[in-house]
């Protein structure tokens, strides 16, 4: 299998008709038999790579090129989340073009060529695959939370969560950041697979229009505190990063298995 081959593998798998902005062969090759595949690749995994004698390597996070300087475009992605949640158009737009114009600024700063030119000195095939495997893990979050009751607590839904394998067996909890257990989950919103979480934006342009919780896998301190202090009858549920992106990463690494490539996975949680 060739890493373009398996970055088709990943899109057919999510069900996207085309290569988000943000994943992509980095340097194009062979996986041969054996492959590393980390969330995080840098220099250092990729010489780990060498050293275990694996043919390519597979990022989640996008490790350069282009998906490193077009990762803020998915995150246009919040704006179909929403619409699809019942938000109106122009209101998801205006929320996820705030992200957008933010993580603009921070990818244009990327060493986007680190990486890849170590891949390449090192003859090592490189393929980032980000939101392909962020929607295969969305879905699973959508499933869990669809099988829940319309009259569940918040107790329930983070316990319903808590039992899909990764997120149990992760170090990290699935955490309430603003709510409290004993009240109704009512109308939840997943918002993950959108190159990032959504930050203050997403979630308050949610919370104005009927969503009562949103479910975020990570969400800074500061977005939190913001939130809680301009919705506090609102909820936000944080499933853990590592945990829910491996939620999609699980499913794809079967498949690659099903084809007979050995995967060497550094950083996944097992289910
Ligand atoms: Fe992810
Ligand atoms: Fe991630």
């Amino acid at each position: 299998m060739t890493v373009k081959e398996a970055l088709e593998l990943a899109l057919r798998l999510s069900g996207l008709s085309r290569v988000p902005a943000d994943s992509g062969v980095l340097v194009p090759g062979e996986l041969e038999e054996k492959v590393l595949f980390a969330i995080d690749v840098g220099v250092a995994e990729l010489l780990l790579a060498k050293g275990l004698g694996a043919g390519g390597v597979i990022a989640h996070h996008p490790p350069g090129g282009q998906p490193r300087l077009h990762w803020h475009r998915v995150l246009w992605r919040h704006a179909e989340l929403l619409t699809a949640y019942g938000v109106p158009e122009g209101e998801a737009r205006a929320a996820a073009g705030e992200l957008v114009q933010e993580f603009a600024a921070r990818d244009h700063t990327a060493n986007y060529d680190h990486v890849p030119g170590a891949a390449r000195a090192l003859g090592l095939p490189l393929v980032g695959i980000h939101t392909p495997l962020d929607e295969l893990g969305r879905k699973r979050l959508v499933a869990a939370v669809g099988a829940l009751s319309p009259k569940a607590t918040l107790g329930e839904l983070l316990e319903r969560l808590s039992s899909l394998p990764e997120l149990g067996n992760a170090a990290t909890e699935v955490e309430l950041r603003l709510g409290s257990p004993d009240r109704r989950a009512g109308r939840v919103a997943v918002l993950h697979g959108a190159g990032t979480n959504g930050g203050y934006p997403v979630a308050a342009c949610a919370f104005r229009h009927g969503i009562d919780t949103v479910l975020y896998i990570h969400c800074s301190q500061a977005a939190a505190q913001r939130l809680a202090e301009e919705f506090p009858d609102k909820n936000l549920v944080v499933t853990g990063h590592i945990a829910s992106d491996s939620l999609g990463i699980n499913p794809f690494l079967a498949e690659l298995e099903s084809r007979g490539l050995e995967v060497i996975p550094l950083d996944v949680v097992k289910p």
